[in-house]
């Protein structure tokens, strides 16, 4: 018998959630969940080393450590694969001023929204943004979520900008997720910039760039062969497609993978420029109908959306989540957590506010949030999903049926997070 780290055993369904192709699933083959009845899966050195019938597994292998799932269901960890999740402050204010009738556009242009939190993240200091969003992560993770993306972009600034790429590191060797890091120099123009947006495009380009490279190379991520993404939020107010071009393009000359905040209020034109680029993920997409739709559908871009935000901003016109996945993209959800539009930690409420507004089956919505999450961070190859030789990061529901993840609402249907082989 060959002898392993950890079994997980007498499950009343273990979701493999494969990968299709070596890519994201897609089409009718989008909520594909490989399921194992009274599956088990064996774990050695932080990697899974089978995948089988539960009386299979304990027979073929004995584990240093075993746990009896008592009949309930085993999935992948959750991937977050948007989020703005190390800011200062709160909006609190701002959620009361939409419920009196402002929307998020006219707080934005009035100078607040991206830019009040850009104050409050200048003035907390290291200690104080990495001990805020710690406690985020954490309840993330008792909520399902082992691996999240966070995106920069509340500095605005070359000084805070490197403070939140630093915060990001940081956290990533105290907490039990794995953080995989995002440069959103160009979140917004900051007030310094007012007027004169290509000003700030300049020094984005010329100086934050060529520096979030230089800290990447030396930084723990480089060590352990984890991406860096570059995104811009292309929008009003915002950055326009020929900004966004330029500072995409300079991102990718440096290595960087390309994300983008495209179609969110209106479609600028920043898809197919997305799209042209190859980026690894569009994000948003809120707006995006007709053509477009069946452009991300011929393309290797990853939909993400992000059904949180409307449901925070009171608007009941979604991301067309089904037309997209019809059509043959490649499509993920995230929570899009920051202050201002997702004050949002749960992936499961995620899963089922799409469920129920972009008609994504259970199904469909878990495939989001494992399999094609890891694609849209360009990790599919390790993480995402539970076959061999992927690493072990698993949950163990209370349920015997996932589905309750998505049906239920506002509970924790999630009761043992596993990562890396190891029960957190
Ligand atoms: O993804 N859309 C732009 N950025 C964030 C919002 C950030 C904020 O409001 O602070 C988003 O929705
Ligand atoms: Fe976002």
């Amino acid at each position: 018998m060959e002898q392993v780290d950890l079994i997980v055993h007498n499950t009343s369904q273990l979701l493999a959630m494969p990968s299709q192709d070596g890519g994201p699933q897609r089409s009718a083959a989008m909520g594909n969940l490989g399921a194992v009845a009274n599956g088990a899966v064996a774990i050695q050195d932080g990697l899974i080393v089978a995948v089988g019938d539960s009386a299979d597994i304990l027979a073929a292998y004995s584990a240093e450590r075993t746990i009896d799932a008592q009949g309930n269901a085993v999935i992948p960890g959750l991937i977050d694969c948007h989020t703005h999740a190390i800011y200062g402050g709160d909006r609190a204010h701002e959620f009361e001023m939409r419920i009196q009738g402002a929307t998020y556009m006219d707080i934005m242009a009035a100078g607040g929204g991206i830019v009040s939190t850009m104050q409050n993240t200048r003035d907390a200091d290291e200690d104080e943004l990495a001990a805020a969003a710690q406690k985020r992560l954490d309840e993330m993770l008792h909520l399902g979520t082992t691996t999240v993306e966070i995106k920069s972009g509340y500095g605005l600034n070359l000084a805070t900008e490197l403070k939140m790429m630093r915060v990001m590191e940081r956290l990533n060797s105290v907490v039990s997720a794995e953080i995989i890091p995002t440069f959103l120099g160009a979140h917004t123009v900051p007030p310094e910039y007012k007027g004169n947006g290509d000003g700030y495009v300049d020094l984005v380009v010329d100086e934050m760039i060529p520096a979030v490279t230089d800290w990447f190379a030396q930084s723990q991520f480089a060590a352990d062969g984890s991406p860096l993404f570059i995104d811009v939020f292309c929008e009003d107010h915002a950055f326009d497609v020929l900004q966004t071009q330029r500072i995409l393009r300079a991102g990718q000359a440096a290595c960087m993978g390309v994300k983008i905040h495209v179609d969110q209020f209106n479609a600028l034109g920043g898809l197919p420029l997305a799209l042209e680029l190859g980026a690894t993920s569009a994000d948003h997409l809120e707006v995006t109908r007709g053509a477009a739709i069946g452009r991300m559908a011929a393309s290797n871009t990853v939909a993400v959306l992000l059904p949180a935000v409307n449901f925070n901003l009171g608007l009941t016109e979604f991301a067309d989540g089904r037309a997209l996945i019809d059509a043959g993209a490649a499509v993920a959800l995230a929570t899009d957590l920051n202050p201002g539009s997702a004050p949002c930690l749960s992936l499961p409420f995620v899963m089922g506010v799409a469920c129920r507004y972009m008609r994504l089956t259970p199904a469909e919505a878990l495939a989001a949030c494992t399999i094609n999450a890891a694609y849209a961070l360009n990790v599919g190859d390790r993480l995402g999903s539970l076959e061999p030789g992927k690493q072990a990061d698993l949950l163990i529901l209370d349920s015997a049926d996932y589905r309750h993840l998505a049906y239920q609402i506002g509970g924790n249907r999630v009761q043992t997070v596993v990562k890396r082989g190891q029960i957190v």
